[in-house]
C-alpha cells in the first residue's frame, strides 16, 4: 500500500466547543494503516481542545498548524512562533494561497517560516498554486492548490493534478506531494489512486465529522 497523507484544513472556522463536539464525532479507522498519516490544519485557539481529545480519546490524528511567525519568540505582539507551535501541533502548514493573498505574504516570508518550523523541528506542508512557484529547502511535503479549484467545487482533473505533482516532485526534490482544491469524499478515490498524489489537502470537506470520516474510509479503500 503507498503512503498517503490526508490533511483537513479547518481555515479560520470552528470554536472550541465545534472542535470538541468534532473530535467526539469523528469516525477514524479502528487500526489505522502504518502508510497513512492523518492530520488536522486547526487555528491556534482549538489546538489545545484537540490535542487534549487527541489525547483521551487515543485519536489516531496528527495536529497541524495554519500558520507560524517568521520571527524568535520576542516583542511581536499577536505572533505565535515555531516554540509555542511545537508544544501543541508537530506540522505546520505553510504558504497557503489565501494567506498569500489576503495576508500578502511574501516568498522571503515564506522562507523564513519554513526555517523556523525546521529549527523547532516541526513538519511543514508549503503550498504553491503552479510550478512557477519555488519551494524553499526543508520542506517535507509540498501541496498543489490550483487557486480556482479551491472552495468552488470545481476540482482539478486527478491525471492533470498527477502531471503537475510529478512536476513539482521532480523540482523541488520531495518525496511527497499532495493535491487540494474541492476534494470531497467522493472524487478522493481518483486522486489518490495517481502515482504521483501523495495524498489530500482538504478544505471545506474536512469540517463536517461525518463527511471526513467517509472521506478518509474512501481514500484509504482507493489505494489498498
Ligand atoms: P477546499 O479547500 O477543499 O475547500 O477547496 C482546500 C484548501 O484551501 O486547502
Amino acid at each position: 500500500m503507498k503512503s498517503l497523507l490526508i490533511a483537513g484544513n479547518w481555515k479560520s472556522n470552528k470554536t472550541n466547543q465545534e472542535a470538541r463536539m468534532w473530535a467526539q464525532q469523528v469516525q477514524l479507522p479502528v487500526s489505522l494503516p502504518e502508510q497513512v498519516t492523518l492530520l488536522i490544519c486547526a487555528p491556534f485557539t482549538s489546538l489545545s481542545v484537540l490535542q487534549w481529545a487527541v489525547g483521551a480519546q487515543k485519536l489516531p490524528l496528527s495536529l497541524a498548524a495554519q500558520n507560524i511567525s517568521k520571527f524568535d519568540p520576542g516583542s511581536y505582539t499577536g505572533e505565535i512562533n515555531a516554540t509555542q507551535i511545537a508544544e501543541i501541533a508537530s506540522w505546520v502548514l505553510v504558504g497557503h494561497s489565501e494567506r498569500r493573498t489576503h495576508l500578502a505574504e511574501s516568498d522571503e516570508d515564506l522562507r523564513m517560516k519554513v526555517k523556523k518550523a525546521n529549527n523547532a523541528g516541526l513538519h511543514c506542508i508549503y503550498c504553491v498554486s503552479d510550478t512557477e512557484m519555488k519551494v524553499p529547502d526543508m520542506v517535507d511535503v509540498v501541496a498543489y492548490e490550483p487557486v480556482w479549484a479551491i472552495g468552488t467545487g470545481n476540482a482539478e482533473t486527478p491525471e492533470h493534478a498527477n502531471e503537475v505533482c510529478a512536476v513539482i516532485k521532480q523540482q523541488a526534490s520531495v518525496k511527497t506531494v499532495i493535491y487540494g482544491g474541492s476534494v470531497s469524499e467522493m472524487n478522493v478515490g481518483s486522486f489518490v489512486r495517481m502515482p504521483n498524489i501523495d495524498g489530500v489537502l482538504v478544505g471545506g470537506a474536512s469540517l463536517d465529522a461525518t463527511v471526513f470520516s467517509q472521506l478518509i474510509a474512501s481514500a484509504i479503500d482507493a489505494v489498498k
